[in-house]
């Protein structure tokens, strides 16, 4: 059997709509993008939202949108993909990690305190897999230094946490349509804020810092435009924005399914002494993004390459970031100095979780995780 990590959701209908673009006049940023942020603002309940080329762009043109630069300070976590931290150093800005719960992975607020520094302009939590961190607390500490909170929500689109979802306690929230995310259109991302201002400027600081954008140059009488500021060439197309449209309004019954399946692996680990999983937080909707079991460290390897020689789709998601040989040495991390993160990157391993998979296949998976870390 062969079960692939991930199989994306793309219908017949969703094709169709990207069909209609490419049969029309616009191709790049125009009405259906229009289109398509209107519709993620309602779905997430914020006032606006900005799309993009990837989550990778929101991330950097949220920090630039609220002033990050050289000498700023920015405390995220380890655990998580490079995208987080690389986007803050294209600002000027530096990274600041801070080790994560061991419960959930995601950053433990309990030790953000200790790492505020007068530096200190940012905090960047991630959502993990689909688990929100602890928002609540993550403002409150960031109100009393007056810091931003910008969210990478690339996990979590569907996810809520004490009522809150991505966006309603950060100043911005980051989403990915990278391939393998919960909706997507092979790249692309966006960002939601409720911030008229910031969301005018996320705008400008998508497409060159331009005043005006093509649709608008084209459509109305001809006025020439003006460069206010330094921008970047991030913005999403119509072609992006047309796949996603009806994905999004699969997006809740398939999680529903990611859900069921999570919860068959962990009815199926639960009692497999070699492997253990990370925790849903009380009172709090996951946008099950990724399922992950963590195997012993000295085992993983093994554990990964048998999976994959019995046909089992696999990833790491993800290893420490602060060990890679660029933060190493830029920053002058070590292995000692987020623990909690590292035993997780050092043993975790990604199976595969998407509606499409079978009840047959998701037996399999099962089962050759099961032989895989038998003795
Ligand atoms: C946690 C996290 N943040 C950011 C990104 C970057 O997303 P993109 O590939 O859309 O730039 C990813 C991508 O997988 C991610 O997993």
């Amino acid at each position: 059997m062969k079960i692939e990590f991930y199989r994306h959701d793309v219908q017949p209908s969703d094709i169709n709509n990207v069909v209609a673009v490419l049969n029309s006049l616009f191709l790049t940023t125009g009405e259906v993008v229009s289109e398509f942020e209107d519709k993620f603002s309602k779905y997430l309940d914020c006032k606006y939202t900005v799309g993009v080329t990837s989550c990778t762009a929101a991330l950097h043109l949220s920090l630039l949108a609220y002033g990050m630069g050289a000498g700023d300070e920015v405390i995220t976590t380890p655990m998580t993909f490079i995208a987080t931290a690389n986007s803050i150093i294209y600002t000027g800005a530096r990274p600041v990690f801070v080790d994560v719960e061991p419960e959930t992975g995601n950053i433990d607020a309990d030790l953000i305190e200790a790492a505020v520094t007068p530096r200190t302009k940012a905090i960047m939590p991630v959502h993990l897999h689909g688990q929100m961190c602890d928002m609540k607390r993550i403002r409150e500490i960031a109100d009393k230094p007056g810091l931003v909170v910008i969210e990478d929500a690339a996990h979590a689109i569907e996810a809520v946490r004490d009522g809150a979802r991505p966006v309603k306690l950060g100043e911005a929230a980051c989403f990915s349509f990278y391939a393998t995310k919960n909706i997507t259109s092979g790249e692309g991302g966006a960002i939601g804020t409720n911030n008229k201002q910031i969301a005018e400027k996320l705008m400008k600081l998508r497409l060159h810092g331009m005043s005006k954008g093509a649709a608008e140059r084209y459509s109305r009488r001809y006025e020439h435009w003006d460069m206010e500021m330094l921008g970047w060439k991030y913005n999403m197309d119509n072609i992006q924005a047309a796949l996603l449209i009806g994905q999004l309004d699969r997006i809740e019954k398939n999680r529903e399914r990611r859900e069921l399946i999570c919860r068959i692996y962990e009815d199926a680990f639960k009692n497999n002494p070699r492997v253990s999983m990370l925790q849903v937080a009380p009172g709090s909707k996951s946008a099950r993004h990724m399922f992950t079991i963590q195997v012993a460290p000295e085992k993983r390897d093994d554990v990964l390459w048998k999976l994959q020689k019995k046909g089992v789709g696999v990833a790491v998601n993800f290893r420490a970031i602060h060990l890679l040989s660029y933060y190493r040495q830029t920053f002058g991390y070590k292995r000692g100095m987020f623990p909690v993160a590292e035993r997780i990157g050092d043993s975790t391993i990604t199976l595969p979780l998407y509606p499409g998979l079978s009840d047959a296949e998701i037996e399999y998976v099962i089962r050759a995780v099961n032989e895989s870390t038998a003795k």
